[in-house]
Formats: C-alpha cells, sequence, structure tokens
C-alpha cells in the first residue's frame, strides 16, 4: 500500500476490544518511531510502554484512554532537547511529535486501530509513572483492535480544508 492510501485509511477510533498487540507488531510501531528524524539528530525523548491493565487503569485517571491494550507516552526530555540559536525556540514537542506520527502510521499499517491523545493530566502522569524531573509527557498513542465502523479514506474531502485553503506557493 502507498503512504498516501495508508494515510486516508487511518482514523481516530474510540473503542478497543480486550485483544493485546502481538509482540512483534509493537516491536514493529516502535522502530518506525525510532528512525524518526529530530531536530539535529538528538533524539531527545523516550516513549513509556504501557500495556498491563494495572497501568492501563492507572493511566485512565489522567487521560481517556478509551479501553485501549496500548498506550505509547512519548515524552520529551527537556535537558536535551534542541533551541535554535536565534530566538531559543525549543524543539522537543516537535520531535517527539514525528516519533508519535510515525508509530501511529506503522499501527495502520499493521491493520490495527489508534488515537492520539493530548488531553491528559501532564502532572498527574508524570506521577503515577516515576517520572523524572527532565522528562515531560507530549503525546499520548492508544493502540489495539476497534469493532468500530471503519471512516471513510474519502471522508476527508468534507473534513480536511482543500489544498487551495491551506498551501501559499512562493510568499503570502
Ligand atoms: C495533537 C492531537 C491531539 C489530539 N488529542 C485528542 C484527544 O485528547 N482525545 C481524542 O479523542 N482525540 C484526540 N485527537 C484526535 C483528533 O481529534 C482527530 O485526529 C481529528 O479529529 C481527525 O480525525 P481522524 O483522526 O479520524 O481523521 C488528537 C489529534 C491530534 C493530532
Amino acid at each position: 500500500m502507498d503512504l498516501l492510501t495508508l494515510a486516508k485509511q487511518r482514523y481516530s477510533s474510540r473503542v478497543y476490544s480486550e485483544e493485546k498487540i502481538n509482540g512483534d507488531v509493537l516491536t514493529y510501531i516502535l522502530e518506525a518511531g525510532r528512525v524518526a528524524p529530530t531536530a539535529k539528530n538528538i533524539q531527545p525523548y523516550k516513549v513509556l510502554v504501557i500495556q498491563d491493565d494495572e497501568n492501563l487503569e492507572k493511566l485512565s485517571e489522567s487521560a481517556r484512554i478509551y479501553g485501549a491494550p496500548l498506550a505509547l507516552v512519548v515524552c520529551k526530555d527537556t535537558d536535551n532537547s534542541w533551541l535554535r540559536p536565534i530566538d531559543g525556540k525549543e524543539h522537543g514537542d516537535i520531535d517527539a511529535t514525528i516519533v508519535t506520527d510515525h508509530m501511529m502510521l506503522a499501527a495502520t499499517d499493521k491493520g490495527l486501530n489508534s488515537v492520539w491523545i493530548c488531553f491528559f493530566d501532564s502532572e498527574k502522569i508524570k506521577e503515577s509513572f516515576n517520572f523524572p524531573p527532565n522528562l515531560e509527557p507530549v503525546n499520548i498513542l492508544v493502540v489495539g483492535h476497534s469493532p468500530d465502523e471503519p471512516k471513510s479514506p474519502d471522508r476527508h474531502k468534507e473534513t480536511r480544508k482543500s489544498l487551495e485553503d491551506t498551501i501559499v506557493f512562493e510568499s503570502f
């Protein structure tokens, strides 16, 4: 399947069965994140993999994870992320987000469903999972098997802005 077909096939699932994720498939997803580009190749991130029921339950006190059997909490390392010298802009969120996107598409590639979550209690997650002070959760990707009706790969005609609305050539 080409990348555009895969990207159009992906949708956010908010209902999951209890079926766990196969270990080889998990490794494939994590490997897709590992090869993601980061600013200056610093790779200032950690992925906290949560699949034990007790820990998923604990995570659901801080975020709505829709009963998914796997949560990947992508964290930035604030001690090591690249600061743009010109203005000091910190790039850890961007790096963590590219890693998350790679893993999300890899999950789709393996026939799994997912939803990206940013609505969470960051401080509670840090406390619940013993975060060191330099790590901060940026994104949670939950992954699993969904019994829902797949959203149409053609839905973007209605649900996304057009290229004319978002792309500007050469100059504003
Ligand atoms: C940065 C980001 C944060 C998101 N946060 C949440 C969230 O906290 N909870 C949720 O249910 N969905 C969340 N989503 C999923 C979006 O709502 C969803 O991707 C968007 O509505 C488009 O729908 P689609 O993924 O089905 O194409 C988030 C997506 C992104 C990219």
